[in-house]
């Protein structure tokens, strides 16, 4: 057993106690590899923001769960070092089985994610439940998701989402003792979350149909006080997307949630917001440029140092103006 609280990390509890009382919400930030995670660590100690650091199962697949474990571990280090003790939590993002939750709870997360969102309602909640019960021995945090989001979850694929059922949300999160609850209000995962015909034309912009904030109110109704995660939250900046179309990309019809829709989220029971495509869109537009405009140039770092601080401008960008979490470094 390889504890968190060993390494300087620590749970969602208090993070999400302080957001909701603060009408904020934490950035939750995948990361894959260092130059990601630098650009995380350097943005929230910037400004003073807590931070989840979330790997998926694809990214312990990609980088190895111990690489990933001790840049973790690194980054506490790191932010140290930066000048700012930012709490910073490590986080399972859709974990799909029991077996996978419990290996990253015995190797040093602080928090994880069951998704059994795609399982019949008491699938769901038994191994939501059994995660749970696992995880609380040990002090790390649990979030489960109801609903279904359109799109692509690591591996699994759905092609239409389900709004969350508000229903359903005070017998769900009783019966599994989760931590927080991730929900489906319209937005999913990826660069493409509708289509054009989805949209309205408005002064030359394609704008998409609103996150339905009714059903948000109506969760929050029944659970107050409750934690409330919002998954495929990047907003797809067109000056990416055009960057990487003007240096050789092809990204037709690339789409996100409005930023306005999320910072009006974030003042809600919304205590974390999860954002991964916006980060690779920044990260590709920068070396496609780089590249372009460096033929001769083989260094990777020549390209991946542009391509950090591009990130590192979205990711404050982010904080500051949609979630609000910063300046709220109280551990
Ligand atoms: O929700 C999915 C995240 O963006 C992670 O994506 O499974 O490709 O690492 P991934
Ligand atoms: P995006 O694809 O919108 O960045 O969503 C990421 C996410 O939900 C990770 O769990
Ligand atoms: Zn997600």
């Amino acid at each position: 057993m390889f504890s968190y609280k060993d390494i300087g990390l620590v749970n969602t509890k208090d993070m999400f106690a302080k957001a909701m009382a603060g009408h904020y919400a934490i950035p939750a930030y995948n990361f894959n590899n260092m130059e990601q995670m630098q650009a995380i660590i350097q943005a929230c100690v910037e400004t003073k923001s807590p931070v989840i650091l979330q790997v998926s199962k694809g990214a312990r697949a990609y980088a190895d769960k111990f690489i990933l474990r001790n840049m973790a571990r690194g980054a506490v280090e790191y932010a140290h070092e930066l000048g700012a003790d930012i709490p910073i939590v490590l986080h399972l993002d859709h974990g799909p089985s029991f077996e996978v939750a419990k290996d990253c709870i015995d190797n040093g997360f602080s928090s994880v994610m069951i998704d059994g969102s795609s399982l019949p309602f008491e699938e769901n909640i038994a191994l939501a439940k059994k995660v749970v019960e696992y995880a609380h021995q040990f002090d790390v945090t649990v979030e489960a998701e109801l609903g279904v989001l359109a799109g692509v979850e690591d591996e699994v694929c759905a092609a239409e989402s389900h709004y969350t059922k508000p229903e359903e949300v005070i017998e769900f999160a009783t019966r599994t003792g989760c931590d927080s609850l991730a929900i489906s209000i319209g937005t999913s995962h990826g660069a493409h979350k509708f289509t054009p015909e989805q949209c309205t034309l408005v002064n030359g912009v394609l704008v998409p149909p609103p996150l339905a904030f009714d059903v948000l109110a109506e969760i929050e109704k029944k659970l107050p006080g409750f934690p409330i995660v919002l998954h495929g939250s990047s907003s797809v900046p067109m000056d990416e997307v055009n960057t990487i179309n003007e240096f050789g990309g092809k990204l037709e019809a690339a789409i996100g949630i409005p930023e306005e829709q999320l910072r009006k989220a974030s003042k809600s029971a919304v205590c974390k917001i999860n954002i991964d495509s916006d980060s690779r869109l920044a990260m590709t537009a920068a070396i496609r440029k780089h590249l372009a405009e460096h033929p001769g140039d083989f260094d990777p770092r020549q390209y991946l140092k542009p391509a950090r601080e591009n990130m590192k401008k979205m990711y404050i960008h982010k904080i500051v103006n949609v979630l609000g979490s910063d300046g709220k470094l109280a551990k």
